[in-house]
């Protein structure tokens, strides 16, 4: 019997387990979280004995006489503290490393009351944050120490949120102190375990899959193979995705799935399948698009090797390139990266009626998860009710089906809850990835330093399904040509099926790819016509009123060139400083239908906000908060914003393509706006049960539209970055100018460039994601995920053309544009160290990699 105390109890248990385990399982203190299992993330952090401890990594039997405190310890005013200064630093995103972030920086208050920004750095070098850049948790930690120290009142948080004020995120409290719940953190009576069998091999054909044995197992409740499965296929466009291999089937990537088992507890689940028998015939992978696109060899889908191919062209390319003073062509190479997100996949799905399933799931949409379901098990859309807990961040990698779907089957044939948690090396291994690119681009001016022509090919690795493999090679195409104002340009974009783990959405889309491989032509061209960078980009920097070289014109709200203009002096003030601007799109576009939907229904006073708009971190429930407030003259306390449900929230689309802010924000102030005429006669409390309904919908023009100057997007944000480098080739500032309209929240749209800036950074610096043949050799701990002592300062300019004019106020999305430029400017900061053109990424030789 092993004997400890946890938050001050006495606990006594005879099963040697991960403290972890014990603490979420055995106590139900769900605050503690699980992002990694292995010690390299710090989700689990608990304090033991007055050190930070990762509980991931001790058993109880290590734990005898000690004492725990997990974030549930804290005392009432410790945890008003922490809630107040993170709010008050804007340091919460997605939430899911918060515990574990408090309780480091418990530890080292206790030990040093005064800490240095040096001290919280390196007492938070061990949790990793992926969604904030750090800077935020850092100003947080040093404000709850002051208010210990100089034993501060905890000042009341300000109910007033209008459009632009400091207000603190609805969120703030839930994910401080580890009270709101994530998939995970939900134990549903009589659930059951489920997990897939992947395959041993990339590519192999599955001749024999034998599931007696395993059936047999005392604790093994069922095993689906494909012939379970009513459609065996998901997708989020093209369903080319098997839920599960069938036998006589060819796999396709490393993470496919053989069979589903479930099991009465999830300690046998490895167990049972590891019971399952399947007999294999390996076959060579195809690795590479090159390799996919030549001369006899397989296809792996029926339609043949290439997903899509994208062609765009105005004016005349290559005549101008010919005729032009100068040119520059280059080739690049860009990595997969894995998104990383601190929550690793969970779904629950519940029998809800004849058939009926409830999901609680985490993703970017309960609605594409509704539509994916219900056309997997031949179900009308309304049996499946699709709930959305907290999302522990997202970035793209939680647009496409994991484990919902797995669930959902397991629930549908046993009639039984089941949940399906993958572990981080599943995560790793099976969800989706940032698209490998290959680019070769021409880019060309005249002897005065004016654009004239871009000409690129660009081919992408989608990986073993289509998942979004398309649209973001169609954004990588029509935003190559960057923030500029030329009229020739050329692009082919080629997405190849491969057998590597599926490419799919990644905060960037296919731009932070296209940006690398322009910006650094662009940098070179400059340097060969003798013309600084930064005057290069002045005199081609798009205007309002010009056009982009896809033909769009740019609104009178354009604001690159202040952009360029807040990072000038950052730029001049050192010789190792790399500059690199940007665009990305807020919205779908492109013709296709992009709808925000929002319902306020007044409840008892207060005015529920219902809207599908998942919040995955960036905060767009509190965006949609000010909104309300803004419109309708009222304050937070008046307020209460609902989850995302399929059958309470409307659609309000996936939450991608940078749109929420705007989509749903939109929906939200004409919904806001109806409220604001009903209570010009009566009050809220008159106004009980009323509902007011505001939908947005953007129109634009289809790809390769007739027209001559199609409108390919609603808006389009702007930015300018300055990475500057020691000698050594380590950051040591960076400077980011974005464009972002009206800002609805300071605090928020900052903690988003900054957390933008981090992962582009790492993009450009230390993140690879490593196939070899096909096999992941990636682990948590090997991804190159910065850490708090390596993250630089990042000073961010936000440039307000638009002041509370337009939609949304003139709020234009930030989520993705923020982590585009950074790796392009990083390059050119070492190339300015060095002489030495960095054409692949990330880039090699520096601090961070040798
Ligand atoms: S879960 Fe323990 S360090 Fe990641
Ligand atoms: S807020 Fe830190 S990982 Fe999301």
């Amino acid at each position: 019997m092993y004997q400890f105390t946890v938050n001050g109890n006495h606990c006594q248990t005879d099963k040697d387990m991960r403290l972890l385990d014990y603490l979420r399982k055995e106590l139900l203190l769900t605050g503690t979280k699980d992002g990694c299992s292995s010690g390299a993330c710090g989700t689990c952090t608990v304090i033991i004995d007055g050190k930070n401890t990762k509980a991931c990594m001790l058993r109880t039997s290590k734990l005898e006489g000690k004492s725990v405190i997990t974030i549930e310890g804290l005392t009432e005013r410790e945890k008003s503290i922490y809630v107040y200064a993170f709010g008050e630093a804007g340091a919460v995103q997605c939430g899911f490393c918060t515990p574990g972030m408090v309780c480091s920086a418990k530890c080292l208050i206790a030990s040093n009351p005064n800490p240095t920004h040096e001290d919280v750095k390196k007492a938070i070098n061990g949790n990793i944050c992926r969604c904030t850049g750090y800077i935020k948790i850092e100003e947080a930690i040093l404000l709850a120490a002051r208010m210990f120290r100089e034993n501060l009142p905890v000042p009341a948080i300000s109910n007033t949120a209008g459009v632009g004020e400091h207000f603190h995120r609805v969120d703030t409290g839930e994910k401080v102190l580890g009270t709101g719940q994530y998939v995970d953190d939900i134990v549903v009576p009589g659930m059951i375990y489920a997990k897939a069998l992947r395959t041993k091999y990339p590519r192999a054909r599955v001749n024999r899959i034998s599931i007696e044995k395993a059936m047999a197992h005392p604790d093994c409740v069922a095993i689906l193979t494909a012939e379970d499965v009513p459609f065996n296929k998901t997708g989020h466009i093209k369903k080319d995705w098997d839920v599960l291999i069938a036998q006589g089937d060819i796999t396709r990537y490393i993470g496919d799935s053989i069979v589903l088992a479930a099991a009465r507890h999830w300690e046998t689940l490895d167990e049972v399948l590891g019971m399952v028998e399947v007999d294999y015939t390996v076959l060579e992978p195809l690795t590479s698009p090159l390799q996919s696109l030549s001369e006899g060899v397989p296809a792996l889908h029926p339609g043949g090797n290439l997903l899509a191919h994208e062609k765009i062209d105005r004016g005349n390319a290559e005549e101008a390139i010919a005729g032009s003073a100068f040119s520059v062509t280059n080739h690049y190479s860009t990595p997969m990266t894995d998104h990383a997100f601190m929550e690793p996949e969970c779904a629950i799905a519940i029998p809800d009626g004849p058939d009926k399933l409830l999901l609680y799931t985490a993703s970017q949409s309960v609605f594409d998860e509704q539509r994916e379901i219900a056309a997997m098990l031949k179900v009308p859309n309304e049996n499946i009710r699709s709930q959305s807990k907290l999302v522990g961040g997202g970035f793209g990698g939680k647009e496409d089906m994991s484990v919902q779907h797995h669930a959902a089957l397991m629930a549908w044939k046993t009639g039984m809850p089941v949940k399906v948690k993958f572990s981080r090396q599943e995560s790793i291994d099976i969800h989706v990835k940032r698209h490998a690119m290959d680019i070769d681009i021409t880019t060309a001016c005249d002897k005065d330093g004016n654009l004239t022509a871009t000409k690129a090919v660009i081919v992408s690795d989608c990986g073993a399904y289509a998942s979004l493999g398309g649209p973001v090679l169609q954004r990588a195409c029509t935003h190559i040509g960057g923030p500029y104002h030329f009229d020739n340009f050329e692009v082919d974009g080629y997405c190849v099926y491969t057998n590597n783990v599926p490419g799919g959405a990644f905060r960037g889309f296919g731009v932070t790819q296209s940006c690398f491989a322009q910006e650094t032509n662009i940098n070179l061209l400059a340097e060969k016509i003798g013309m600084d960078p930064w005057e290069f980009r002045y005199r081609n920097g798009i205007r309002p009123g010009e056009y982009l070289p896809n033909g769009q014109m740019a609104s009178e709200e354009t604001a690159f060139i202040e952009c360029l203009e807040a990072v000038r002096e950052a730029y001049d003030s050192s010789p190792y400083a790399g500059l690199a601007g940007c665009m990305k799109n807020s919205g779908i576009g492109v013709g296709l239908p992009d709808i925000g939907r929002c319902r306020l229904v007044v409840i008892d006073g207060t005015v529920h906000i219902r809207t599908s708009a998942a919040d995955i971190g960036q905060g767009i429930g509190t965006v949609a908060t000010q909104i309300l407030c803004e419109t309708a003259g009222i304050t937070a306390d008046k307020t209460f914003l609902e989850r995302p449900d399929t059958l309470l929230t409307p659609n309000c689309g996936t939450t991608t393509a940078s749109r929420q802010t705007l989509f749903c924000g939109e929906a939200t102030r004409i919904a806001a706006c109806r409220l604001s005429e009903a209570m010009q006669t009566k009050t809220l409390e008159q106004l009980d049960k009323e509902e007011f309904y505001g939908e947005y919908s953007g129109v634009t023009d289809p790809m390769n539209s007739p027209k001559l100057h199609p409108v390919s997007h609603i808006a389009y944000g702007y930015g300018a970055q300055v990475v500057i480098m020691d000698k050594d080739k380590r950051v040591i500032n960076v400077v980011a100018a974005h464009d972002v309209g009206q800002v609805i929240n300071p605090k928020s749209c900052e903690g988003q460039i900054e957390g933008g800036v981090l992962m582009g950074l790492g993009y450009g610096l230390c993140e690879n994601f490593i196939m070899e043949d096909g096999y992941v050799r990636s682990k948590y701990g090997t991804l190159g995920l910065l850490r708090s002592l390596q993250a630089p300062p990042i000073e961010v300019k936000l440039i307000e053309k638009t002041m509370k004019k337009g939609l949304a106020y003139g709020a234009k999305g930030i989520g993705e544009i923020s982590s585009v430029a950074a790796a392009p400017a990083a390059a050119f900061a070492a190339y300015h160290v060095d002489g030495v053109v960095r054409t692949r990424l990330p880039i090699e030789n520096t601090a961070y990699r040798k």
